[in-house]
């Protein structure tokens, strides 16, 4: 009794601004969408290329994998079974399900990391998204002009047809030559998130969610079979799915790769930042968190691989660098819409579901960051949505602020001081990095492992099995005992050594 009053009032409190469950669909429906929408976004289409071509392919791509199913995904169990049992925002959540198990409130640091994580992703996750916006309008731009030109007959015409390849590609390096323009488009998408955690989401963004993430979708597997026709679709086959030994080897030295792949599999999933703590929510009694769980893995790994052969085989066809980091998105799939019939249209609308992936996970962002920092649910309601305004302002707008010096370090072209700025030179991981990168090395690479980490010992240790068994219900109870000897000795180990050997040994050792 006492523990269904409690959860309603977590229902409202964690989800007042976001997808409301209970209002248009059944809880699972929302759940997955809701989960689906904070987990695919930049860190798919974006990061997952950047990461793959930086760390060379295939080997990583395999290793991701492994991530995503032995590690990615208990934890992903582990985090909806917090949520879901402790109720509240995820410290709360911990807090009362620490009590209820006798042991120590020192467990919610697991919430407060989460809420640092959230915070700092949130930083240069809006300046990327800026990019998007700017290619939203750049698009829009383009198609308009041709109509302009050639009137209505020109919507059939492929994107950016004026432009040279070369100018194509380096659409992106003008707009970094340009530090203004980076800071509106910057400033713009801040001020949406904002606006939208403040109001609560309920209505507008769930029914665009599932309208426009079906359409994503689609648009995602034609922009790719265009890629692979008109690119070099066996060069990015086998750069994706081909593992070097040889390189694979090298990589594995010094452990890096294998910290990459963890971070980014916690970074693609939103895990290890409390984040699906406070989704856990979302999950009624009667559905099977882990089914829910392998669906939105699921969802996630396909967006990312898929987004992975859009983009490789342009990338060689084009003879661009795949190791270029966060540019790749941006630098390669206009060149597809250039060889793409009505491409034009194309782009403006891949464009805007890439803005609007992105906006479904900032929001979250945001709102994990506003939900922790609030505090906990009994305060009386108006009290309480005046707390969330105020703190989706501030939050947002500090974000903001930083953002604009992690922009700030991506301009070429002219000294803007944080450009050549290193923050944390002396620390041989971070060694050379400006404020975005080493903000997105930092979180990705530490703190969400970090967190995922000690998720799963919470999870494997200190919530008692049957607590866990309970919550899970697993179809049997053989898989019951894999999910726990992987929370409690696969993740926290595995997890564990890379990140003190990749993180602090191997860059030690030089
Ligand atoms: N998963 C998101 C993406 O792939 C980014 C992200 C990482 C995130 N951690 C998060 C989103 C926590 C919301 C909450 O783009």
């Amino acid at each position: 009794m006492f523990r269904g009053i409690k959860r309603a009032e977590g229902h409202k409190m964690a989800v007042s601004g976001s997808a409301n469950p209970q209002e248009h669909w059944s809880g699972r429906a929302a759940f997955i969408l809701a989960a689906v929408g904070s987990a695919v976004g930049l860190g798919n289409l974006v990061r997952f290329p950047y990461v793959a071509g930086e760390t060379g392919g295939g080997a990583f791509v395999l290793f991701y994998l492994v991530c995503i199913l032995f590690i990615g995904l208990p934890v992903l169990c582990a985090e909806l079974m917090i949520g879901r049992r402790g109720g509240g925002s995820a410290v709360a959540a911990i807090a009362r399900l620490s009590k209820s198990e006798g042991k120590s409130g020192i467990w919610t640091i697991v919430g407060w990391l989460g809420m640092i994580s959230t915070f700092l992703i949130l930083t240069f996750y809006s300046v990327l998204a800026g990019w998007v916006l700017h290619f939203v309008l750049l698009s829009i731009g383009d198609l308009a002009g041709a109509i302009g030109e050639n009137g209505l007959g020109a919507i059939s015409s492929p994107a950016f047809e004026a432009m040279s390849k070369d100018d194509i590609s380096s659409q992106l390096g003008e707009l970094l030559t340009q530090p203004v323009r980076m800071i509106i488009m910057h400033g713009i998408f801040i001020i949406v998130t904002i606006a939208i955690v403040m109001r609560g989401i309920k209505g507008g963004i769930e029914v665009a969610a599932k309208v426009l993430m079906p359409i994503f979708f689609i648009l995602l597997l034609a922009l790719t079979v265009s890629s692979l026709i008109n690119g070099d679709a066996g060069a990015g086959f086998a750069f994706l799915f081909q593992p070097d030994f040889e390189k694979f080897g090298a990589a594995l030295s010094d452990g890096s790769i294998l910290l990459d792949a963890i971070g980014q599999a916690f970074f693609s999933l939103s895990l290890g930042s409390a984040m699906m703590i406070t989704y856990g929510l979302y999950l009624s009694r009667e559905d099977q968190i882990p089914g829910a769980a392998r669906a939105v893995a699921f969802a996630d790994t396909s967006v990312a691989l898929i987004a992975g052969l859009a983009i490789f085989p342009i990338v060689f066809a084009a003879g661009l660098n795949e190791a270029a980091g966060f540019s790749l998105l941006f630098n390669s799939l206009p060149l597809a819409f250039h060889q793409l019939p009505f491409g034009g249209i194309f782009a403006i609308a891949f464009f805007i579901m890439t803005l609007f992936a992105a906006l479904t996970s900032s929001i979250a962002l945001l709102e994990v960051t506003v939900a922790i920092a609030d505090g906990d649910v009994d305060v009386d309601p108006a009290k309480r949505d005046r707390r969330r305004v105020q703190g989706a302002i501030v939050i947002g707008l500090i974000a903001f602020g930083i953002g604009v010096a992690n922009a700030l370090s991506q301009v070429s072209g002219v000294e803007t001081f944080f450009n050549t700025w290193h923050p944390l030179d002396f620390i041989p991981l971070f060694e050379g990095l400006v404020l975005l990168d080493l903000i997105d090395q930092l979180t990705a690479n530490i703190l969400l492992p970090l967190g995922g980490f000690l998720t799963a010992i919470f999870a494997g240790w200190v919530v008692s099995g049957s607590a866990a068994r309970e919550e899970l219900n697993f179809n049997s109870e053989r898989t019951f005992k894999i999910w726990r000897f992987l929370c409690r000795w696969v993740c926290p180990l595995f997890v564990g050594l890379v990140l003190v050997y990749a993180a602090i040994i191997a860059p030690m050792l030089g």
